[in-house]
């Protein structure tokens, strides 16, 4: 558990990967069988000042890499001091669509910074602040990219190899940190892998097995 009487899961994975679509089948489970209040929300752009900053670096110009490193520390320190803390404390569920991982995979992992400097940032933005548990959606990036519609954006459009990395780096950051992570094959169908990120979310929670098991995943 965080330091905070709520619970924080975070979502990481590729572009396409299945991260806002299982993230919200949770939050409405989970809010279902706990009773709780849930928190949905996402990296970057969870805060209006969030938001800003995602338009700038995902739809604007070019951006050096230790400006854009910056940046995500920036949406980040604000989004946990505004929106994720304040819900912890109040014993809240807090989903995040992409957490401080996403960095250091994009950044370093993808864009050759540092992988410590990238974390540190973030660490030192949050106060230290990590997920009780952060599930990756593993899935190749020609599945992912198959996946999505529409004009891609800055990000999906930096090549093969930048998404190799980034993926690699995912899969390291988590079989370094074994405890916080769940590693599941994105590829499946969406209430197979719901299914398994609820079987998971439930023994840590210790919630009752039967009301895992009872419970359709839509
Ligand atoms: N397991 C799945 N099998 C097939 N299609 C899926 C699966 N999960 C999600 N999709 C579809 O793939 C697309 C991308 O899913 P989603 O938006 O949840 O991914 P994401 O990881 O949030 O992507 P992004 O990084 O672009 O926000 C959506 O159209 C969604 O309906
Ligand atoms: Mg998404």
């Amino acid at each position: 558990m965080s330091s905070a009487p709520g619970y924080f899961v975070s979502f990481e994975g590729g572009d396409g990967a299945g991260k806002s679509t299982q993230a919200r089948l949770l939050g409405a489970w989970l809010e279902e069988i706990t009773g709780r209040e849930v928190v949905l929300t996402r990296e970057p752009g969870g805060t209006a000042l969030g938001r800003e900053i995602r338009r700038l670096v995902q739809h604007g110009e070019h951006v050096d890499p230790r400006a854009e490193a910056l940046l995500y520390a920036a949406d980040r320190a604000h989004h946990v001091a505004t929106l994720v803390r304040p819900a912890l404390e109040r014993g809240a569920v807090v989903i995040t669509d992409r957490y401080l991982d996403s960095s250091v995979a994009y950044q370093a992992g993808g864009r050759e910074l540092a992988e410590a400097d990238v974390e540190g940032l973030s660490l030192w933005g949050t106060g230290g602040l990590l997920p009780d548990v952060t599930v990756l959606l593993d899935v190749d990036p020609a599945v992912a990219a198959s996946r999505r519609t529409g004009d891609p954006d800055r990000l999906e459009r930096a090549g093969d190899e930048f998404h190799r990395r980034t993926r690699d780096a995912f899969l390291r950051r988590a079989a370094a940190a074994p405890g916080r992570w769940l590693v599941l094959d994105g590829s499946g169908a969406v209430d197979d892998v719901q299914s398994q990120i609820r079987v998971d979310l439930a023994s840590r929670l210790g919630l009752t097995p039967g009301l895992v098991a009872g419970e359709g995943a839509s």
